[in-house]
């Protein structure tokens, strides 16, 4: 708190303020010192993503550079024409529908999310079924909807074209290493890459270091970002799960997205096949000390034990930051607008039964008049970083 010393009267405030959160008085000066606190954690992320212990090449120039060219390379996919490119661009796009292509026309059943900023998260797919960004690349790869590619098809390519560049990175030959040596080192090189894009300096982050100067200096309610932040911490409760660097607190939630795919259940049926999986951060292809990671994962095994009605049909949540550049919304790539999403949540979900599971307790309709969700929308917008 000290880089903000407040005036009185938001001392005052925060006393009622500090119940809880969603019991503050609507009424109450904005920011109470619950609220400044949270839009503190708000800041602009350091230009390099924390480091992955699970990945040892993670920071890895070299391995970045061979990573760029897998990640932009058709050669690797069965049918010759599909790359991670194809589905993400690292602009911070993703396809402009709701559902991608993959090998021979096949339809991914999701919405593609952005790679940006992927290297802040812990948690990869909308329903975690990967748990650190290099384990993530081998789902695509081997998927049959997507690059539909097997460990021979990834040998010969690697060897074929990339033969030295992998051998200074990873010390062997492709046709050396095993095929789930091959399979590790393809991810974490492709990992390696993802990790630079970053584009997080956004308009929001400058809106940010200048509303909290104009709360220190009384000001708050004359800033032009007042309503919109107000309605992002307060009436909308958005940072109860859009918080801190990324806006996004890398768990998972029910929000009561409209089910258009048979009632699958996200996060509860898609943790047990990546708790045991050999590929896991746990696991024998994984850099950390051994115990490092367990931890992580046993807290998500206990979850979904204690909290299996919470877990039913909860995705992650995504990032906020350049939300605009990856509509459509929400796994199932139904929402088409940021208008969209804030009527969705502005109604409190989707009416029971048009949703699988349970609705988290923090989503409930918000009354929002008109010019809180336009300011909503203008906030979200505010969002996307400027190209490097
Ligand atoms: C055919 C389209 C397609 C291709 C090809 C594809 N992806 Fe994806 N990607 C998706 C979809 C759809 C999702 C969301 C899937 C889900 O959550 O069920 C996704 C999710 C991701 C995520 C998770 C992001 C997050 O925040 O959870 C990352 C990272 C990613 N892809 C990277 C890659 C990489 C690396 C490759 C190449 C090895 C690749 N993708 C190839 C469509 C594709
Ligand atoms: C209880 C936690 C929670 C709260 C509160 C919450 N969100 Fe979300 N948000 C999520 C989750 C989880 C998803 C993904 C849901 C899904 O696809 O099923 C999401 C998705 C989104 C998306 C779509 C992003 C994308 O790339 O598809 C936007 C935009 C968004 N939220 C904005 C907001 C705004 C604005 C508010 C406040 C009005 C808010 N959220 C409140 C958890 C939350």
């Amino acid at each position: 708190m000290s880089r903000h010393p407040l005036r009185s009267w938001l001392f005052a405030g925060a006393l009622v303020g500090s119940l809880g959160f969603g019991c503050t008085d609507p009424e109450e000066p904005f920011p109470t010192l619950d609220e400044l606190e949270k839009l503190q954690g708000l800041h602009s992320p350091a230009r390099r993503p924390p480091v992955d212990p699970t990945n040892k090449y993670g920071d890895d120039p070299l391995a970045a550079s061979l990573g760029t060219k897998l990640f932009n390379d058709p050669g690797l996919s069965s049918c010759g024409t599909v790359s991670c490119k194809s589905c993400h661009d690292a602009r911070g796009g993703s396809v402009d529908t709701p559902k991608a292509l993959g090998c021979n026309g096949a339809q991914t059943g999701r919405n593609p999310p952005t790679v940006l900023g992927s290297g802040y998260s812990t948690w990869f797919m909308w329903d975690g079924r990967a748990d650190r960004l290099w384990n993530q690349a081998l789902l695509p790869l081997l998927s049959p909807i997507e690059m539909a590619s097997t460990p021979e098809i990834l040998r010969g390519r690697l060897t074929a074209t990339y033969a030295a560049e992998y051998k200074t990175v990873f010390g062997k030959l492709p046709s050396e290493e095993t095929d789930e040596q091959l399979l590790a080192n393809f991810g974490k090189a492709i990992a390696a890459y993802e990790r630079t894009l970053n584009r997080n300096e956004a308009p929001f982050d400058q809106d940010v270091i200048r509303f909290l100067a104009a709360v220190e200096q009384g000001k708050a309610e004359q800033d032009p970002a007042y309503l919109g932040l107000k309605t992002f911490v307060r009436k909308g409760q958005c940072i109860l799960c859009h918080k801190g660097t990324m806006l996004s607190d890398d768990q998972f939630h029910n929000i009561g997205v409209k089910d258009v795919s048979g009632g699958q259940r996200g996060v509860a049926a898609a943790a047990d096949a990546m708790l045991t999986w050999t590929f896991n951060s746990a696991g024998p292809y994984s850099d950390a000390p051994a115990g490092l990671e367990s931890n992580r994962l046993l807290r998500l095994g206990n979850d979904l034990r204690q909290k299996a009605t919470e877990l039913e049909g909860a995705y992650k949540t995504p990032t906020l930051r350049n939300v605009e550049l990856s509509g459509p919304y929400m796994h199932t790539g139904d929402v088409a607008t940021l208008e969209d999403v804030v009527e969705l949540y502005n109604k409190g979900g989707e009416p029971t039964g048009n949703f699988a599971g349970v609705v988290s307790t923090s989503i409930a309709p918000l009354n929002l008049a008109d010019e809180e969700k336009k300011a909503l929308v203008q906030l979200l917008k505010s969002m996307t970083g400027a190209v490097k």
